[in-house]
């Protein structure tokens, strides 16, 4: 008799324990809220028509490998993934890693975009041809060593914020589709190391060196004439005696092409 009411009781609660289970309330999608804490900075998303110029900036190809320090709920790199870029997210906040994951597998980027629970300040970024990043003035202060000692050429991008007296190679203001106070876009190239003096077939040159600024001598011809110009990852260029010249660092040498003709 027993076992027959235990019998019951089990098939008529069995589609009650079902509906109930059913009706359980799921884990809630973590829902991050602009201003949130960071361990360092606030978070607060790039808008996206700042991303796409951010990428469009630093001309990104398949050929790249992307890092964003301090990556957020990820659209940085999930919008370099889709442009078949290899990119790598840097995120303290656990929380924002998942949810960045979350989003590439729905963007079904997650085979190129990758992203790490990490502090960005023990980050090692030296692989990166490409970093974006969206945190603070003293924040990239305290990276630029670090940044200018990365590979001649590689592309820093940062949204809005400056990098003290290295100015930008290129600002841009987005107005189309950025309605918010973070719509500009700056640009660094990282310069090789030129300053020093190299015997040229041209003449004697001594460079000196201010981030991406170039000023100097050039002694031809029984002549020492006064040098100002620029060097953009391993290529320089200048202007000395009223000629132009550009050449390239190769290794430890400076290769300086002929002068184009004056005027
Ligand atoms: C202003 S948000 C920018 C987010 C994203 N890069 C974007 O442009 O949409 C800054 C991000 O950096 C993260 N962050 C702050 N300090 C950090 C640190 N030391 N290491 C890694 N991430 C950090 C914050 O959690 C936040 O998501």
């Amino acid at each position: 008799m027993r076992r027959i009411a235990f019998a019951l009781l089990v098939a008529c609660s069995a589609p009650l324990a079902i509906a109930q289970a059913q009706k359980a309330p799921a884990v809630p999608a973590y829902v991050p809220s602009v201003g949130q804490e960071g361990k360092d900075v606030v978070w607060v998303p790039t808008p996206q028509a700042l991303v796409d110029r951010m990428l469009d900036m630093a001309r990104v190809t398949p050929k790249d490998f992307l890092m964003d320090l301090g990556s957020g709920d990820g659209r940085t790199v999930i919008t370099a993934a889709k442009r078949g870029v290899r990119a790598l997210g840097v995120e303290y906040n656990p929380d924002m890693v998942e949810l960045s994951r979350r989003n590439a597998e729905k963007e079904g980027v997650a085979n190129l975009a990758g992203f790490v629970k990490a502090d960005l300040f023990e980050t090692d970024f030296s692989k990166a041809t490409v970093i974006t990043m969206f945190l603070l003035p003293e924040i990239n202060l305290k990276l630029r060593p670090k940044i200018l000692d990365l590979k001649p050429g590689t592309r820093i991008v940062s949204n809005s914020f400056t990098m003290g007296e290295w100015i930008a190679d290129d600002t841009q203001n987005v107005e189309k589709d950025c309605d918010s106070s973070w719509c500009t876009a700056l640009l660094w190239i990282v310069p090789a190391k030129v300053a020093g003096s190299y015997k040229t077939p041209q003449g004697e040159l001594t460079l000196k060196q201010q981030f991406q600024k170039l000023s100097g001598t050039l002694r031809t011809g029984g002549r020492t004439l006064a040098l100002e110009g620029k060097v953009q990852g391993e290529r320089i260029s200048f202007t000395a005696g009223g000629r132009k010249y550009q050449g390239r660092l190769n290794g430890k040498q400076l290769e300086l092409e002929p002068a184009a003709a004056k005027g």
